[in-house]
């Protein structure tokens, strides 16, 4: 059983990904500050599984104590590194915590896995590295454009440092670049999910906490973009089959299959759906009917992107299999349980 390191292992990707990998043979060890996630992640997990998953309350950033997890655990076959701040509008308040973290966690783990001969790497980026594309669907070779929050610039400098890491002969390491679109929606059993503290900023749980009462309404950030219905539009993944893209990844690694050392991916259905779309569908989904009107648009929002999702499946064998309709129904379940 090959033991894979999970940063942020406790959070809404990192904990479905735990699942996943537990499921697949792996042994997923969790490193996780709980700086955006809740103990009780752990408690779930462990009502899937039925047993424990291994977890360190450590940041990432903190060189001696990610340390002291890699001589503890010993034989870490890779890594996969989902530790980061992910909230857009908080960046542009406070790019020096992003910065700091999101950067900062990356350089200590480059730093440290060698110390230990550790040379697989998974590493979460985003399609925001892709800023508002000339053309759609976006591939791997379409070209980022400057990054329009300092989160978004993060990823884009994690994407930088990982090039440069992995391409210096005096490293060994190989890493995935897994950019991923719009995660939603929780896992079948509804033990863990995403848990938003706060207002939510993304779509989905906003939508579900509306519908639960929590929220008034939805406002719908504008309705007068060039697309279908002129709302925006997303490429809406799973969290699940997301999930499943670090099983696969983590797998190529560690047989030996990436031919170069860094190789990038998008992660996502390979379609896009408006904003009024998931709202349908999460209306039928669910039987609720929700509460939303059309407000202006966001600033930074982007149009519409979506992924070119060939090169993962002809080359990592992934393809999403989860419809939004599911997707959001495994939402709308989640929220139940959170009251
Ligand atoms: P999340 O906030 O739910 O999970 C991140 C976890 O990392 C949290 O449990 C948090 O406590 C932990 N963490 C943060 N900084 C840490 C540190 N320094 N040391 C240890 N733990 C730390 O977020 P998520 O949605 O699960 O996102 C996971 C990754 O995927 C992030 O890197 C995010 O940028 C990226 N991503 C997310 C989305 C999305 O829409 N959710 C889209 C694209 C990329
Ligand atoms: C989706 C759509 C909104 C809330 C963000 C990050 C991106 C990536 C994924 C991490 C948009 C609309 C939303 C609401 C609305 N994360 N909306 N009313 O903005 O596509 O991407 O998460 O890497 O980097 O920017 O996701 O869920 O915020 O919005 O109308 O109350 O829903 O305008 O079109 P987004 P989102």
């Amino acid at each position: 059983m090959s033991k894979i390191l999970v940063t942020g292992g406790a959070g809404y990707i990192g904990s479905h990904a735990v699942v996943e990998l537990a499921q697949a043979g792996y042994e997923p060890v969790i490193v996780d500050d709980f700086s955006n996630s809740k103990e009780s992640v752990l408690a779930g997990l462990r009502a899937i599984l039925g047993r424990d998953v291994p977890c360190h309350h450590v940041d990432c950033g903190d060189a001696e104590a990610l340390r002291g997890v890699f001589r503890q655990e010993g034989n870490i076959a890779g890594v996969i590194h989902f530790a980061a701040f992910k909230a857009v509008g908080e960046s542009v308040q406070k790019p020096l915590a992003y910065f700091h973290n999101n950067v900062g966690s990356l350089l200590t783990l480059l730093q440290v896995m060698p110390e230990f001969g550790v040379e697989n790497l998974v590493f979460s980026s985003s399609c925001t590295v892709y800023g508002n594309p000339d053309a759609l669907p976006v591939t791997e070779a379409t070209p980022t454009k400057p990054a329009t929050s300092p989160y978004g610039r993060t990823k884009q400098m994690c994407e930088d440092i990982v090039h440069d890491v992995s391409g210096a002969s005096s490293n060994k390491l190989r890493t995935i670049l897994l950019r991923y679109f719009n995660p939603i929606g929780a896992h079948a059993s509804a033990k863990i999910g995403e848990l938003p503290l706060g207002t939510p900023n993304n779509l989905v749980p906003f939508i579900t906490q509306t519908a639960a009462g929590i929220r008034e309404k939805l406002t719908i950030f504008g309705d007068d973009y060039a697309t279908p219905d002129g709302t925006n539009v997303r490429d809406y993944i799973h969290v699940v089959d997301l999930a499943k893209a670090h099983v696969v990844a983590v797998q190529r690694l560690l047989d030996r299959k990436a031919p170069d050392t860094v190789e990038t991916f998008n992660v996502g259905t390979g379609h896009g759906n408006t904003v009024l779309e998931v709202v349908q569908a999460f209306e039928q989904a669910s039987g609720q009917q929700l509460n939303y009107s059309i407000g202006p648009r966001r600033p930074g929002d982007v149009p519409a992107i979506y992924a070119d999702a060939t090169k993962a499946e002809t080359v990592l064998g992934f393809k999403t299999e989860t419809s939004l309709l599911d997707s959001l129904a495994s939402a709308w379940k989640w929220q139940q349980t959170l009251g």
